[in-house]
Formats: C-alpha cells, sequence, structure tokens
C-alpha cells in the first residue's frame, strides 16, 4: 500500500472531524498518518479529545500536542478512526495486525462512529488470507492454542497452522495488554460469524481480531483521491 493512498485516506477521514469532538486513535501506519495529520490542525487551534488505541499511537498523539483522555474520562466517543489488515463487501474487518486489537476493539466498539482507513489492497471477497490475530492470556497458553486448534476442526476448518507471534527479538510477542498473540492461518474464513462466536467462548482468548457489524464506513485511499464505501 503506497503513503500516497495512506495519506489520501487519512485526510478524507480529517475531513469528518468535527470541533468538540472526542475521537478514537487507531494504531499502524495508516493511522499515524491520520494522527500526524490531527496534530497539525490541534496545533493551529482546532480542539478535539482523543483516545488512543495502543501505547504507540498514544505516545505520538502527546508528542504532537494532541489532548489525551482515556475511556473512563471520555466515555463516549463520537468517531473512532483506524486501519484494518482486511475489509470484505459487507465491512467486517481483520485486525490486529499491529497487536493492538484488544484495545481497538474495545475503543470501535464504543465509539457512536467508526470509520477505517485503508486502500484496495485490503479489500477481499472472503476475510482469512491475512492470518487471524488472537490475543490470549499467557496463563495455560498451550492449553488454549490446542481448544482453539481443536476448535477449528469441529468447525470443518482442518490443517489450519496456528503460531505464536514473535517480536524482533523472536520471543512471544507481548501486547500493550501483556498478552500474546496466536495468529490463525485460516487462508479462507468461510463464517466469520460463527468463528467468532466460538472464539467468544473458549477460555483464555482474551479478544479475537474478527471486527464484525463494527465499521460504519472505509474509506477506501488511492494514488488520486479516496472513496468511501459504507
Ligand atoms: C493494528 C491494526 C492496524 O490497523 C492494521 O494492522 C493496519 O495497519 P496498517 O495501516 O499499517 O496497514 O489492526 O492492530
Amino acid at each position: 500500500m503506497s503513503d500516497v493512498a495512506k495519506r489520501n485516506a487519512a485526510l478524507a477521514a480529517l475531513n469528518l472531524v468535527e470541533e468538540g469532538m472526542t475521537l478514537g486513535l487507531g494504531t499502524g501506519s495508516t493511522a499515524a498518518i491520520f494522527v500526524d495529520e490531527l496534530g497539525k490542525k490541534v496545533k493551529a487551534g482546532f480542539d478535539v479529545i482523543c483516545v488512543a488505541t495502543s501505547e504507540a499511537t498514544d505516545t505520538q498523539a502527546r508528542e504532537l500536542g494532541i489532548p489525551m483522555a482515556d475511556l473512563d474520562t471520555a466515555p463516549v466517543i463520537h468517531l473512532t478512526i483506524d486501519g484494518a489488515d482486511e475489509f470484505d463487501p459487507e465491512l467486517r474487518l481483520i485486525k490486529g495486525g499491529g497487536a493492538a486489537l484488544l484495545r481497538e476493539k474495545i475503543i470501535a466498539d464504543s465509539s457512536d462512529m467508526m470509520v477505517v482507513i485503508t486502500d484496495a489492497t485490503k479489500q477481499v471477497k472472503e476475510l482469512g488470507a491475512f492470518p487471524l490475530p488472537v490475543e490470549v492470556n499467557l496463563f495455560g497458553m498451550a492449553l488454549t492454542k490446542a481448544r482453539i486448534e481443536e476448535t477449528l476442526e469441529i468447525l470443518g476448518m482442518n490443517g489450519i497452522q496456528v503460531t505464536i507471534r514473535l517480536n524482533a527479538g523472536g520471543v512471544p510477542l507481548l501486547t500493550d495488554g501483556g498478552h500474546h498473540i496466536l495468529d490463525l492461518h485460516c487462508k479462507v474464513i468461510p463464517d466469520p460469524d460463527m468463528l467468532g462466536a466460538v472464539l467468544d467462548q473458549i477460555p483464555g482468548v482474551v479478544e479475537h481480531g474478527l471486527f464484525l457489524d463494527i465499521a460504519d464506513a472505509v474509506i477506501i485511499g488511492t494514488e488520486m483521491g479516496a472513496e468511501t464505501i459504507s
């Protein structure tokens, strides 16, 4: 995905922001461009309060002078702008490529409006080519992984590799919440609602990266501009 397309999506999203709003700020390279652009507006006197979906975004926003709050002090979020790893025609998403899915889902779900900024490379007919991130508690992770593998088989999703995400140092990555990430290499997810529902039932699963019925619109950046689907 080119930086121009990302920037065009971010700039189109910036047009949705109104003075006085409480905003959810996403995580990832596309969201980071949006935060940069928002920082310029704030510097020029634009008044917003923001809640970040990750420590990285929180740090970036604070460095730009954007006023930040947490969910307990700003429980009503008018608009969240975030990236995605995949989206389908029903605006169902896979998120968590940046390991921020837990806070991303909490914030997206409590937003009046959630808008995805992305480009056409993330558009798919069926979700699943991007490995589905599942955030799991450290306690009993091997058992949780085995339960997920069994569950996939029961759903007829046979032979799917489940891998533990490693950080740059080669050890299991720790999320902002202190958990690990398992990546499910599904290739295709025939029934995202069913898979999401069964993952929700497995003890040890903290959250999964299927964002279903959450996104209100997707802004697809291109080299020339942006188009919105909703
Ligand atoms: C982080 C995410 C990101 O939004 C997703 O990975 C897209 O990132 P990018 O804009 O860098 O492609 O879900 O957990």
